[in-house]
């Protein structure tokens, strides 16, 4: 009896320490990135869909794994955003830490890159935003102060010029930016949204640098039209001058991941602006990333 009572007894504490002892991680304890297709990139997407992504579990270390780890690892002041899973990521993504950190704020930094493999966190809000003293949206039409003071003299000159500018989105929190590309995933997939739509974390809205313009000859609305309309070749000619870049142009869709918008301006400085604009650069081939 005593020794059925002591069977039963280590039975029920392994029973209940199992879910500890048998937990063994199957995350990798070494480097994976891009490219990899594996077992263990199947573990760490599902590591990270436990940590709140949305991501394929197919085992292939693609964009969206990169981002995400990007994303995951910008979040901790231990981890670097590179967008490479090791073994410093896989102990933060096994713990249950709180994010310890937001991407730095600075005012200084106009040359902030933000794409598809360098997410903003969460917490990311610049300290200096305000409204835009123009013809804008409502709710929609805030910058941080340097380029709301550049876009608002660059309106002026193309008034002078003869064109009428309207500004219709500048900053957006996570949040919205999560609402907006998240209604885009359910009316056109994923994958298509993705082409014209920048993941939460990774939009350059969230930056309070980047604005998108229409007119009234684009029907107030963001379309490729406004590359063709006088207002719209008039800001691909003059935008460098104030310290905006066309952020996604027509022949650099391989390098942003997006494609074309001739409305996104993006508020980079005037060095840097002349610069990109001299050489026909994208952001990414101007910052050597
Ligand atoms: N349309 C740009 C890429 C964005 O969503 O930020
Ligand atoms: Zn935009």
């Amino acid at each position: 009896m005593r020794k059925f009572l002591g069977i039963i007894t280590i039975s029920v504490i392994i029973f209940s320490l199992s879910p500890a002892l048998t937990y063994a991680t199957p995350l990798p304890n070494r480097v994976v990135k891009y490219n990899e297709r594996s077992e263990d990139v199947k573990n760490i997407q599902t590591a990270l869909n436990s940590k709140g992504y949305n991501i394929k579990v197919d085992g292939v270390y693609g964009p969206g794994t990169k981002a995400a780890i990007s994303n995951f690892q910008s979040k901790f002041s231990q981890l670097t955003s590179d967008g490479i899973y090791g073994p410093k990521t896989k102990a933060i993504l096994e713990g249950n830490l709180s994010p310890n950190r937001s991407a730095p704020i600075s005012n200084s930094n106009t040359l902030i890159l933000v794409n598809k493999s360098n997410y903003l966190s969460k917490n990311h809000v610049p300290n200096d935003l305000r409204k835009v003293n123009l013809p804008s949206a409502a709710g929609k039409d805030q910058l941080r102060n340097i380029s709301a003071t550049a876009l608002e003299s660059m309106f002026k000159d193309a008034k002078k010029d003869g064109h009428t500018l309207f500004a219709q989105s500048g900053y957006r929190s996570y949040q919205r930016q999560t609402d907006i590309f998240n209604s885009n995933v359910s009316k056109y997939g994923r994958a298509k949204a993705e082409t014209f739509s920048a993941p939460p974390g990774s939009s350059e809205h969230q930056t309070g640098l980047a604005m998108d313009l229409s007119s009234k000859g684009t029907g107030y609305a963001l379309v490729e039209k406004f590359a063709t309309l006088p207002e719209g070749k008039w800001i691909a000619k003059n935008s460098w001058k104030y310290g905006f870049i066309i952020r996604y142009p027509k022949d650099k869709t391989h390098i942003t991941k997006y494609t074309y918008e001739p409305w996104h301006v993006r508020y980079v400085g005037k060095d840097a602006a002349k610069g990109i604009y001299e050489r026909a650069l994208a952001l990414e081939e101007y910052l050597g990333k």
